[in-house]
């Protein structure tokens, strides 16, 4: 009875909010969103944290992205911190969100060489774990979490960043290719595979477009595709700068990619206005972080080109996620430099349209 007068109330405020929401979308334009303009290309996501599910990000995100990626709350570290103790509330609360809401959700991710609990590669004395017992440990792993959002998480990050940042080297020597050796990787996308065979399996990746990383990239999706692995795409993450990637890169390496028959996905989209220095730590003593109008120039040109090569690859890209909402919070304030403000988003600190953003969904009219 309660419940019943409860959700009577529910449904009357939820049937004057529609028609409101309804009125105002014959009314005006502004109620168009990203998404909306993208709507016959390709699903714009973002990364999310529990904490912007409600109040005015919740608005935000439901206005503007049709698709969600858990920024950390997936990872193998967060959701699975102890042997037989899986951490699901974060996670379920994104899917749970994304599903109410029909968006779609993109799994992010399930093997990794960061942000893993250091129990993972440790045997019950303390020591190294063998090979048998780190790819047990793994498959279940991903059996746990795949199957626990079968048909809700339509594409995984299955394998991220399994390649070494030494350009003379190929795979990354981390704990899991040390103790594993390079079958890792195609165990990671088999056991996937098993676990829910209608998902699409992608590796992820960063700095995809330079020609270096690229080539090492290509090598190890085409060891996949040719050994038969089930591998369904290449997430570009697309942590790129004002200054990078140039035109002709960023063309190469989707065409380089679907010619090996997999999709592309812009997973982590960011435009940072400082050029890319993985190894830098401090900030420089009376360097300034205000967006000034000749940066800001510069990104609303990068975008638009990104943009442009994007919508001319429809068929060969399924998605693009951006990496935080808007210049409010961006992960790029701590990274690389700590307490340095970065401004890489469409939207601004105050969630509102920056003048790249206008770039972005004005391509019809020009
Ligand atoms: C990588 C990972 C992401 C995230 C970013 C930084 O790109 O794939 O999950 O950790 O670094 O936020």
């Amino acid at each position: 009875m309660y419940r019943n007068k409860i959700s009577l109330v529910f449904s009357i405020a939820a049937l004057i909010a529609t028609s409101c929401a309804s009125k105002k979308s014959s009314s005006t334009s502004s109620h168009k969103g990203l998404k909306d303009y993208y709507r016959s290309y390709f699903p714009i996501g973002v990364a999310v944290g529990p904490k912007d599910l409600s109040g005015e990000t919740a608005d935000f995100i439901k206005k503007h992205f049709n698709s969600l990626t858990a920024e950390n709350a997936m990872k193998m570290g967060v959701i699975h911190p102890a042997e037989n103790r899986y951490a699901w509330r974060d996670a379920d609360s994104i899917v749970n969100f994304a599903h109410n809401n029909g968006l779609k959700v993109r799994g992010h991710n399930l093997c990794w060489h960061e942000q893993t609990a250091a129990w993972m590669f440790k045997d019950a004395d303390g020591k190294t774990a063998s090979r048998e017992l780190l790819l047990k440990r793994l498959k279940e792993h991903i059996f746990s979490v795949v199957k626990r959002y079968e048909g809700k998480i339509y594409v995984w990050d299955v394998v991220n960043e399994a390649i070494d940042d030494d350009s003379t080297k190929f795979l990354r020597n981390s704990q899991w290719y040390q103790i594993c050796g390079e079958d890792f990787i195609a165990k990671a996308f088999e056991y996937a595979h098993e676990a829910d065979p209608k998902a699409r399996l992608f590796y992820n990746d960063y700095n995809t477009e330079r020609p270096e990383k690229m080539e090492r990239v290509y090598r190890l999706m085409k060891k996949l595709v040719d050994a038969k692995v089930p591998v369904h795409g290449v997430g570009l993450q697309a942590h790129w700068s004002i200054y990078e990637p140039s035109e002709t890169e960023l063309r190469n390496t989707i065409e380089k990619f679907s010619s090996l028959g997999l999709e592309v996905q812009i997973t982590e989209l960011d435009m940072s206005v400082y050029p890319w220095e993985k190894e830098r730590r401090e900030r420089k003593p009376g360097e300034s972080d205000v967006l000034t109008p000749e940066l800001e120039d510069k990104q609303v040109e990068q975008y638009s080109k990104v943009f442009n090569i994007f919508r001319e690859n429809k068929e060969k890209i399924t998605s693009v996620t951006f990496w935080n909402l808007s210049d409010r919070y961006t992960w790029l304030d701590t990274y690389p430099v700590q307490g340095r403000k970065n401004y890489p988003l469409l939207f601004d600190t105050n969630l509102k349209p920056k003048k790249a953003y206008w770039e972005v969904v004005n391509f019809k009219k020009k």
